[in-house]
């Protein structure tokens, strides 16, 4: 797949080896949320594989991988995927990588059982592009579609976006956000619901949680 570069993120991260290295370690607050998310996924899972979709450097693996169904993660970026894999080899479950485009995602409907998503909508900068990506990890899941986000209105993002303007942090400008409402909509028009939404410290903290379920 040769680099395709729609928007910031995802031609950074094709390139960018410091990204794969970093923050191997979340903060306290983004952990809580990813805890809750992983644990929802391996909840739900099945028979059928678990996707770490947009797995970057592998950090949820050890979670992820070691309790039961099997494990893939899938990424666009190469050199988060090198990272990634020395991370897989070291769990029980994990089976492959794939490097993928979310907007097409190169895989059969209802392939697996649960996708898991962490901290990788608030790098989307627009509605039809979060709506087709969302739209093809319902494609793909029989049972639930877990995600991490970013909420605009905490004092964990608004501190942040005072910093930037005194210390100068770009990353914080070009952040993006999925609102509640929004993840409901394209849910409901695929025929999914959203189940039950986590967020542990919501005036402070920016990370929420999203569980999303097929309707029966
Ligand atoms: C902030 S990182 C999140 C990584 C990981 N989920 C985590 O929680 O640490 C965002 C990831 O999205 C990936 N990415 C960006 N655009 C993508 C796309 N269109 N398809 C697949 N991955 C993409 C980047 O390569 C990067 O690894």
């Amino acid at each position: 797949m040769s680099p395709n570069i729609g928007y910031l993120a995802k031609g950074r991260f094709q390139v960018e080896i410091v990204a794969a290295n970093r923050r191997m370690v979340a903060g306290k607050s983004s952990e809580q949320v990813t805890h809750w998310a992983a644990q929802k996924a391996l909840s739900l899972a099945g028979d059928a594989p678990i996707l770490d979709l947009a797995c970057g450097n592998g950090r949820h693996f050890p979670e992820l991988g070691n309790q039961g169904p099997l494990l893939f993660g899938g990424d666009i970026s190469d050199p988060m995927l090198r990272v990634a894999q020395t991370l897989l080899e070291q769990t029980r479950y994990g089976r492959g990588l794939v490097r993928l485009d979310a907007e097409q995602l190169p895989f059969p409907d209802k392939s697996f059982d649960v996708i898991f998503c962490a901290r990788f909508f608030h790098h989307l900068p627009s509605r039809s592009l979060r709506e087709s990506i969302l739209s093809e990890m319902f494609r793909i899941s029989r049972h639930g579609v877990v995600l991490t986000c970013k909420a605009r209105y905490s004092y964990e993002h608004i501190s942040k976006v005072v910093k930037s303007i005194f210390i100068g942090n770009k990353g914080v400008v070009h952040r993006y956000f999925i609102t509640t409402r929004e993840v409901t909509r394209i849910a409901e028009s695929n025929g999914w619901k959203l189940a039950e939404k986590y967020a542990p410290h919501p005036l402070i903290g920016a990370n929420r949680g999203y569980l999303l379920i097929p309707k029966k």
